[in-house]
């Protein structure tokens, strides 16, 4: 029997300069190039096992054995790495969730990321992050940055190669993010499937292309200069226009509810009221986040609890790279994980 073992955490990220269309369906070549932050509350723990006495792949996800519809998922995703070395063996692959249920974020990106950076650790592929990157973004865009921690910048690159991310800035200068979580229901639209009608029907489509270029520029420029104001105001009115692309599709659709509006209001009345830097951003569902100085998160969380309940709102610090566990840090993983439920 020989067997290959590889265990890794990565962090989910919230993106200020969307992701939002592809050029390649297929490859997962982004429309535009996009910019994040990694998010320390929020990870996945995934360990991956390639046996030669395995006759199939299995997937288990917070210890429910997953339908064949996931393990197909991650099966095809395994293929990248399987083809890529030649390796002939199916795999078992276990992950843990660590995105309280009530945050209610999609956990694409932290699940790809940590799949990836474990089959890279478990096959001794010789990579770097950027290019282990080009394998995660094939099991989800948004995956590519999660293998880094605080700013990152995935670029939309000119091919498969080099559509890549990479870390800006580690983001340790008093950044801190509030998720509220208005609704913790499975989103209805997929984001792949909003982005793709929204490229096809939205005749905004060439306007949020046009000027999430400039953008990322205008936002990189703020984060070398450390100037949390002009980095908060870009981060609301990019996210403010991918949505205007939802709305302007045909048929038109939105993420939002009236509880996302409310949160919405909450968060403009308590940055009038308190005259504090804080600023929003929303993605593929319900839910808001809120960029905000991380010395001003207690204020704001009572702030806002007048307008929400305060169990629907979770803070974040900036989070770390992904990383490669041990066989103890696992157990302890999974100890934690017993833990919280
Ligand atoms: C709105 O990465 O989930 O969160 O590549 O199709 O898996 P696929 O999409 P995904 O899309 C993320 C969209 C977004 C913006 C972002 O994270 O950049």
């Amino acid at each position: 029997m020989t067997q290959a073992v590889g265990i890794a955490r990565a962090h989910t990220n919230i993106a200020l300069i969307k992701y939002w269309g592809k050029r390649d369906q297929e490859l997962f070549l982004p429309m535009n190039s996009s910019l994040s932050l990694t998010l320390d509350a929020f990870y996945t723990d995934t360990k991956v096992i390639f046996d030669d006495t395995y006759t199939a792949d299995s997937f288990s996800l917070n210890g429910k054995e997953q339908s064949e519809k996931e393990i197909q998922k991650i099966s095809r995703f395994l293929d990248l790495f399987r083809e890529y070395i030649g390796e002939g063996r199916f795999a078992r692959v276990e992950s843990l969730n660590f995105v309280p249920t009530a945050a209610g974020l999609a956990s694409s990106a932290s699940a790809f990321a940590a799949l990836a950076l474990a089959s890279a650790d478990a096959l001794k592929l010789n990579m770097t992050p950027q290019e282990l990157s080009t394998f995660a973004r094939r099991g989800s865009g948004s995956s590519t940055r999660s293998l880094f921690g605080g700013f990152v910048q995935w670029d939309m690159g000119t091919g498969s190669a080099d559509s890549m991310a990479y870390p800006i800035d580690d983001a340790d200068w008093d950044i801190g993010m509030l998720v509220l979580a208005v609704d913790t229901k499975e989103k209805k639209i997929a984001s792949r499937v909003g982005m793709e009608h929204t490229v096809q029907t939205s005749p905004f489509y060439p306007a949020w292309l046009e000027t999430t270029k400039e953008d990322l520029s205008a936002i990189k420029t703020a984060i070398l200069a450390k100037d949390f104001e002009t980095l908060g105001q870009i981060t609301e009115h990019n996210g403010m226009k991918m949505h205007a692309t939802t709305l302007s599709a045909n048929p038109p659709f939105t993420y939002w509810t009236a509880d996302s509006l409310l949160a919405q209001e909450a968060v403009r009345q308590v940055r009038e009221d308190l005259h504090l830097q804080v600023y929003m951003t929303m993605d593929a569902g319900p839910n808001v986040k809120v960029l905000c100085r991380a010395s001003d998160m207690e204020r704001l969380v009572q702030a806002l609890s007048a307008y929400l309940p305060a169990e629907k709102i979770i803070k974040s610090l900036p989070g770390p790279a992904a990383s490669i566990l041990s066989q103890e840090d696992w157990q302890a993983s999974h100890q934690k994980f017993s833990e919280r439920i």
